[in-house]
């Protein structure tokens, strides 16, 4: 019998166990296999989750990793750990204590499960799903940063509390980074198919284009303890999901480009084809001389990352 579809997660913080919940309640896989430090925890939202998939007649299973030798053979890891991000501090504070993180973990994946698709969650997430690149030596297509269709999302639900109508037939457009300096599109966003602009005034349209860029910002100041964990655990349950069902579905992701757009070895947020062997497509937009010096502006602070690592010699010696 062939064995049924395998999910890991590291890193069963609330983003990650409700990664695990979403797959659970969708029945998306087999199993989920949570991986993280507190594992008395990780066990109880493991045994919690399994309950909950029961009780929906789902066939998932939710269980523990106790070490990282246990994750094996996973079709798709996706990847939360990391240090959160908390008030006051930006996404890139973030950057070599996760960066760190990410490279432990991501070896223990090339290792115990070398053909898996790996999905970065953790911030800051443009610069940690290059080092995931980097330190795991995985083609391009095997390494997806989630960003875009949570920032996508928020975008739509803005612009449905603007208009106060249009909910579920919102198409909101996020190019660039995860970062403050992200591209929202309102000239590629829809409601049921009509144009932004025929709805809502150029300033109204700028209004929800800045809460966009800081929807992860005005979350934390809410919460106090932590960042957003609702929309990122969905977001990320529809990109494994477009993978493990092969749909071929476009969402806007963060892969590493190789003169899409015209970067070379950075990482950014762009539209993307998902299916069964991860990116299998990447969508060029055609932008125009504002998106794309916005879209420059975006890379342009993911690199600044990348250049911060190679100056404290983070991948020396790996290549
Ligand atoms: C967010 O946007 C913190 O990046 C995380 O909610």
């Amino acid at each position: 019998m062939p064995r049924g579809k395998r999910v890991g997660i590291v890193g069963a913080g609330n983003v990650g166990s409700t990664i695990a919940y979403s797959l659970a309640m969708l029945g998306a896989c087999h199993e989920i296999i949570l991986r993280d430090n507190k594992m008395e925890i990780a066990k109880g939202k493991a045994l919690d989750m399994s309950q909950a998939a029961a009780a929906v007649r789902s066939h998932t299973v939710v269980s523990v990793a106790e070490k990282m030798s246990d994750l094996t053979d996973c079709d798709i890891v996706v990847i939360t750990a990391g240090s959160p991000r908390l008030p006051g501090m930006s996404r890139d504070d973030l950057l070599m204590i996760n960066a760190n993180i990410t490279r432990e973990v991501i070896v223990g994946i090339a290792k115990y499960s070398p053909n898996a698709i790996i999905i970065m969650v953790s911030n800051p997430l443009d610069a940690m799903t290059y080092v995931a690149l980097r330190e795991s030596g995985f083609a391009r297509n095997r390494i997806i940063g989630m960003a875009g269709v949570l920032d996508s999302a928020r975008m739509a639900a803005f612009i449905q509390e603007k208009l106060g109508y249009g909910g579920g037939q919102i198409r909101a457009s996020v190019m660039g980074g995860h970062g403050d300096d992200m591209v929202p599109l309102p000239r590629y966003s829809t409601v049921a198919g009509v144009p932004l602009s025929d709805l809502l005034s150029e300033a109204e349209i700028e209004e929800i284009v800045q809460r966009t860029r800081k929807g992860g910002a005005e979350i934390v100041a809410l919460l106090q303890t932590g960042s957003a964990y609702y929309a990122p655990a969905k977001s990320t349950a529809i990109m494994v999901e477009a993978i493990l069902k092969d749909t071929k579905q476009i969402h806007p992701c963060a892969v590493y480009l190789d003169g899409e757009y015209g970067y070379t070895d950075v990482v950014s947020g762009v539209p993307v084809m998902l299916g069964a062997n991860g990116v299998e497509k990447i969508i060029e937009v055609t932008l125009d001389e504002r998106e794309k010096a916005m879209f420059a502006s975006s890379c342009q602070s993911v690199q600044a990352l990348i250049d911060t690592l190679n100056a404290n010699n983070f991948f020396q010696g790996v290549e």
